[in-house]
C-alpha cells in the first residue's frame, strides 16, 4: 500500500484536515501515513474501526513495545497514557479514587465565579481575542486550583505546557520537560512538608503516604504532569473552537440562545464537530494487527482519527453539518475504553458554563470581520486555534 504523505497537503490540511480524510475513508479505514513532521505511522480514519482501535488490547500504549521511549516519559516518569495494564489499572484507581464526581462537582460555584471575573475583564473593551480572555485561562485557572499550583506559578506553567503540546523545537520541547518536572518536584515536596490541604495533588501525596508507597514519586510526578497539561491544553479548544462553531452557523447560535435547554446537545456537537483532539495519543503493534483488511505489522506506531472518526458520513450523516440537535451518541472526542478521558465530566462543565455565561454576557457577539486569516496549532495531536478575534 502506498504510503500517503499528509506534508503534502501543506497548511490546508492543518487549517481544515476534513476533506482530506474524507478522501482517504474512500479507499479504506486503515492508511499508513507519514506525518507533516516526517514520521511514517498508520491512521485509522473510520469511526467504527476507530473507537474499535481506542479499546483495542492488541494495541498497546507502551512505546516500549516497538523498543521505543517518549521524551517525556524519559524525564517524567510513567503516566497513563504510557501504559498498558496492570500498571494502567492499578494507576488510575489510585487517581479515580481522587477525581471523584463529588470533587469535580464542588468546583461548579468557583467555574461560574472565574468565568464571571473574566468576561466582567474582557466586556469593556467592545472586542478583543477569546482565547486570550477567556478559553485559555479558564481552564488553567480551574486545574491549577484544583491541583493545589500556587496562582503565582501559572504563568511558567502556561509555557511548559504549551511548548510539550505544540512543539517549536526538540531543544525547547526538552527545556521545557525538564523545567516542569523539576518544578513538580518542589510542588510535590511542599505539598509533603506543609499542612494538609484539600487539593488533588496533596490527596494524592497522602494517599501515597498511607498505601505504604504504593505510588512512587515518579509515578505522582507523572499523574500531575498528565492532569496539568490534559488540563491545560483541550478544554481550551472545547470552548474556541465551539464558539467559533456557533458565531459560524447565525442558526444554530440563535435556537440555542432561544433555549438553553438545547445547551448539553450542543456542547457533545462542538465535541464531535471539531473537538480538541484530533488525533488520539500514539498506539504500538507487538504482533500483526488486522484493521478490516489491512493488517499493520509488528513494531509499528498507529494514531487512531479521532476527527477523522467523528466525520465519518457512515456514523453521522452530513457529518461536516454542526446541527447542535443532532444524535452525537457515540463520538470520540474523550477517546474510548480503559484510556477515556479521565476529566471528560470537568470540560463539560467548564464548556457548558463558559459558553452560557458568554453568550449571556455578549448577546451580539460575533466573530471580527477585520481579524486575518486563522492561526491553527500545528501537529496532529491537538485541534485549535491560536486566537480568536470577536466583537460584542
Ligand atoms: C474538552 C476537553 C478534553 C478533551 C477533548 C480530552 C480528550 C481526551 C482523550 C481523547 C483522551 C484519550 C487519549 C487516548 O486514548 O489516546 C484523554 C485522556 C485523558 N484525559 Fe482528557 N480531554 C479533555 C480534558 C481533560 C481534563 C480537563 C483533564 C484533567 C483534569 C483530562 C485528563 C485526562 C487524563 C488523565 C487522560 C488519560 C486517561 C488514561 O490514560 O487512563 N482531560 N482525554
Amino acid at each position: 500500500m502506498r504510503i500517503v504523505d499528509l506534508g503534502e497537503y501543506g497548511a490546508d490540511f492543518i487549517a481544515n484536515p476534513y476533506p482530506y480524510y474524507a478522501r482517504l475513508r474512500e479507499s479504506g479505514p486503515v492508511h499508513e501515513v507519514r506525518l507533516p513532521n516526517g514520521e511514517e505511522m498508520w491512521l485509522i480514519v473510520g469511526h467504527d474501526e476507530a473507537r474499535a482501535a481506542l479499546a483495542d488490547p492488541r494495541l498497546s500504549k507502551s512505546p516500549a513495545t516497538i523498543g521505543a521511549t517518549m521524551l517525556d516519559e524519559q524525564v517524567i516518569g510513567p503516566y497513563l497514557l504510557v501504559l498498558d495494564p496492570p500498571d494502567h489499572t492499578r494507576l488510575r484507581k489510585l487517581v479515580v479514587r481522587e477525581f471523584t464526581a463529588r470533587r469535580v462537582e464542588s468546583l461548579r460555584p468557583r467555574i461560574q465565579q472565574i468565568t464571571d471575573g473574566l468576561l466582567d475583564a474582557m466586556l469593556p473593551a467592545g472586542h478583543g481575542d477569546l482565547v486570550d480572555a477567556l478559553a485559555f485561562p479558564l481552564p488553567i485557572i480551574v486545574i491549577c486550583e484544583l491541583l493545589g499550583v500556587p496562582a503565582a506559578d501559572r504563568d511558567a506553567f502556561r509555557k511548559w505546557s504549551n511548548e510539550i503540546v505544540a512543539p517549536t523545537g526538540s531543544a525547547a520541547e526538552q527545556d521545557a520537560v525538564h523545567g516542569l518536572a523539576a518544578y513538580l518536584d518542589e510542588l510535590i515536596e511542599d505539598k509533603r512538608c506543609s499542612h494538609p490541604t484539600d487539593d488533588l495533588l496533596s490527596a494524592l501525596v497522602r494517599t501515597r503516604a498511607e498505601d505504604d508507597d504504593r505510588l512512587s514519586g515518579a509515578e505522582l510526578r507523572a499523574l500531575a504532569y498528565l492532569l496539568l497539561i490534559a488540563g491545560h491544553e483541550t478544554t481550551v479548544n472545547l470552548i474556541s473552537n465551539g464558539v467559533r462553531a456557533l458565531l459560524d452557523h447565525p442558526g444554530q447560535l440563535a435556537a440555542l440562545r432561544a433555549d438553553f435547554g438545547l445547551l448539553d446537545g450542543a456542547i457533545e456537537e462542538m465535541l464531535r464537530y471539531e473537538g480538541p483532539v484530533e488525533t488520539g495519543t500514539a498506539r504500538f503493534t507487538a504482533a500483526p494487527v488486522r484493521i478490516g483488511d489491512t493488517v499493520i505489522p509488528a513494531g509499528e506506531a498507529v494514531l487512531v482519527g479521532i476527527a477523522a472518526g467523528d466525520h465519518d458520513p457512515a456514523r453521522y450523516p452530513a457529518p461536516d453539518r454542526f446541527d447542535i440537535n443532532r444524535d452525537t451518541h457515540g463520538h470520540l472526542a474523550f477517546g474510548h475504553g480503559i484510556h477515556y478521558c479521565l476529566g471528560a465530566p470537568l470540560a463539560r462543565m467548564e464548556g457548558r458554563i463558559a459558553v452560557r455565561t458568554l453568550l449571556e454576557r455578549c448577546p451580539d457577539l460575533a466573530l471580527d470581520p477585520a481579524a486575518g486569516p486563522l492561526d491553527w496549532l500545528p501537529g496532529l495531536l491537538m485541534r485549535g486555534v491560536r486566537s480568536l478575534p470577536v466583537r460584542w
